[in-house]
């Protein structure tokens, strides 16, 4: 019964990796129909109390930006929608807070020692260097960041990855293949339990690679649409035009359209990111001299970034009503994470290869930006890095380092065990970036500015409570499970972690 696989599996190597398209919807194709691993289900399982769920990240806010704009700007769309939210006001990005695991976080319930993801460019102990042909010594570098576009210099990102820059595996069965990103994601997704259901998931971010959210399957979004955000000129507002693209595909999903504005779909989660925000953070303009996280003083171009987010914020409102589905939408409005340092008198940039040099010991890489994971060519010189490290910690600007096993007792995996856990990981002091870019600010750590993100759930029956017990953004995945009646035992998340249901909400926790 195996032979079918199996034939099946040389025939794809036989096509030749450099030429071969990605699985899966990428800038908005026409969606895949389920075949093949699953059987498509024959009814539609949901007895939820919300017919959708719509979440919306916009990149690097803060908590206390929500209530300084709220504060500036008390007419605005952010504080009318106040009066009918649920708000969490002590809401956690996760650790580390880089994008990819942030992501990871929302959509999957998933910690890093789970999920395999601890940033966008990392490490992997198991896998072969790209274009190796799974020859020569394992560990590979996993880029998904442009770097794995087949064009980055398109909008579409050429449609494709770019199978000569990917990492490769090597196959139960002797066959060596490049991967695409969901072959990276070691937990299902949110969008496979719905699709595996019979529901409609939509997603929209900012590189092709984020197509990892179709989980391992490769079959989780009926539609991604990943506009790649590095095409764009880099400037406030050729950023904020990029922005209109998910605002106008989110419009269009909404109307119950496919993403390129045609056809009549349901679609039950609708997830989409906005970068305004944090482009104007980190690109100079962001907060003023003098601000803190905990009274932030907005830059004229954050200003504007936010001002942005605020006006078509209102007109989403709108058309989710116009659509009839205000009621029977939970609406979900956060940020993956926040963004460091608030305090730009604390900037310092430190390079990132005076670290490496700094370790007296043979490095396989190193990420980083205001933390950074490293891991070592012999797991075993963990100790004699630490001790290095620390020796020169004053002029590094690194406050304290994890090695070995307490990388492990910290939370993260076992990076004797996991091929995925850095064998170092530090933590930068306040205002340190390891990079050697113009940057004003950056996200990765599980620094407070980093972590402190808002976190609002809307909807017109609602009556306005602020919550400030803790919680985290793991806790999105299930609760966008449970507002939809789905099973939350389908979601490894949930099996593994016990991530729980948002409060307070009423939505149980099963
Ligand atoms: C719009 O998108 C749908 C779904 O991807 C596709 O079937 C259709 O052909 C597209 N229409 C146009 C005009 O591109
Ligand atoms: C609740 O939180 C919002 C946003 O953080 C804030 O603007 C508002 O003042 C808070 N309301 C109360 C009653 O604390
Ligand atoms: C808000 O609206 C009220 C009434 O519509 C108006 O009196 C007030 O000046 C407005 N405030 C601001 C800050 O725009
Ligand atoms: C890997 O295989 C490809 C396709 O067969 C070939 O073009 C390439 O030269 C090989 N590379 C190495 C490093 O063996
Ligand atoms: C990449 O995209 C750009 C912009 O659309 C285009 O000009 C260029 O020809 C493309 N390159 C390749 C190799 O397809
Ligand atoms: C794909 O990646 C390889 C290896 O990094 C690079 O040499 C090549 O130029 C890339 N191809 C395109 C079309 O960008
Ligand atoms: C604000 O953004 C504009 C447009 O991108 C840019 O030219 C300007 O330098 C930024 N302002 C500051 C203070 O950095
Ligand atoms: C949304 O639909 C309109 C047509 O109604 C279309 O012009 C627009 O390009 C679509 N948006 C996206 C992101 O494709
Ligand atoms: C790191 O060490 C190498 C080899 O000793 C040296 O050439 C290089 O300049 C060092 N880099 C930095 C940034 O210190």
């Amino acid at each position: 019964m195996y032979t079918p696989l199996i034939f099946l599996a040389l025939a794809t190597t036989a096509l030749g990796y450099p030429s071969v398209k990605p699985q899966g919807p990428i800038g908005g194709a026409t969606p895949e129909p389920l075949e093949g691993l699953w059987t498509p289900p024959s009814h539609v399982y949901s007895n939820g109390q919300y017919k959708q769920v719509v979440f919306l990240s916009f990149d690097g806010m803060h908590q206390s930006d929500l209530v300084k704009y709220i504060e500036m700007f008390p007419n605005s769309t952010w504080a009318s929608l106040m009066k009918n939210s649920i708000v969490f006001n002590n809401a956690k990005a996760s650790s580390p807070s880089d994008s990819f695991p942030a992501t990871t976080a929302l959509f999957t319930g998933a910690t890093p020692r789970l999920s395999g993801i601890y940033w966008d460019d990392t490490w992997a102990k198991d896998l072969y260097p790209a274009s190796s042909n799974c020859t020569g010594p394992m560990g590979a570098e996993v880029d998904w960041s442009v770097a794995s576009d087949y064009n980055s210099s398109s909008l579409t990102g050429g449609n494709a990855f770019n199978l000569s820059a990917v990492a490769m595996k090597l196959n139960s069965w002797g066959v060596c293949q490049p991967i695409f990103p969901h072959d990276y994601l070691r937990v299902n997704t949110i969008f496979e339990v719905a699709r595996a259901n019979g529901l409609n998931t939509a997603y929209f971010d900012k590189h092709p690679s984020y197509e990892f959210v179709n989980g391992p399957s490769g079959l989780g979004l009926t539609q991604g649409y990943f506009p790649e955000i590095g095409a764009v000129a880099a400037n406030l507002p050729a950023i904020m035009a990029w922005d209109d693209l998910h605002w106008s595909a989110l419009s269009n999903v909404t109307a119950g359209h496919y993403v390129n504005g045609t056809g009549t779909i349901d679609f039950s989660i609708i997830g989409a990111n906005f970068q305004g925000v944090t482009w104007a953070q980190s690109n100079g303009g962001g907060y003023a001299c003098g601000s803190t996280l905990a009274n932030p003083i907005f830059g004229k171009n954050l200003t504007t970034a936010f001002k942005a987010v605020d006006a078509k914020l209102g007109v989403f409102i709108k058309q989710l009503k116009a659509a009839g589905k205000l009621e029977s939408t939970l609406l979900i409005l956060g940020s993956k994470q926040g963004q460091s340092p608030v305090d730009e008198s604390t900037l310092t940039h430190v390079d990132p290869q005076k670290v490496i040099n700094a370790t007296g010991v043979e490095v396989s890489f190193m990420t980083g930006d205001d933390a950074a994971l490293i891991w070592l060519k012999n797991g075993f010189d963990a100790v004699t890095a630490k001790t290095n490290l620390l020796a020169q910690a004053k002029a590094l600007n690194i406050q304290s380092v994890l090695a070995g096993d307490e990388v492990w007792e910290y939370g993260f995996g076992n990076p004797r065990f996991d091929p995925r856990a850095p064998d170092i990981v530090i933590y930068a002091k306040d205002g340190t970036l390891f990079s050697t870019n113009t940057q004003t600010e950056n996200h990765g750590a599980w620094v407070p500015d980093d972590l402190e993100v808002p976190l609002v759930l809307y909807n017109p029956t609602f009556t306005h409570t602020n919550i400030s017990l803790e919680v985290k953004t793991t806790q999105i995945a299930t609760t966008i499970l449970s507002a939809l009646g789905l099973p939350l035992a389908q979601l490894d998340g949930w099996r593994s972690e016990g991530t729980p249901v948002l409060p307070y909400l009423g939505l149980p926790n099963h």
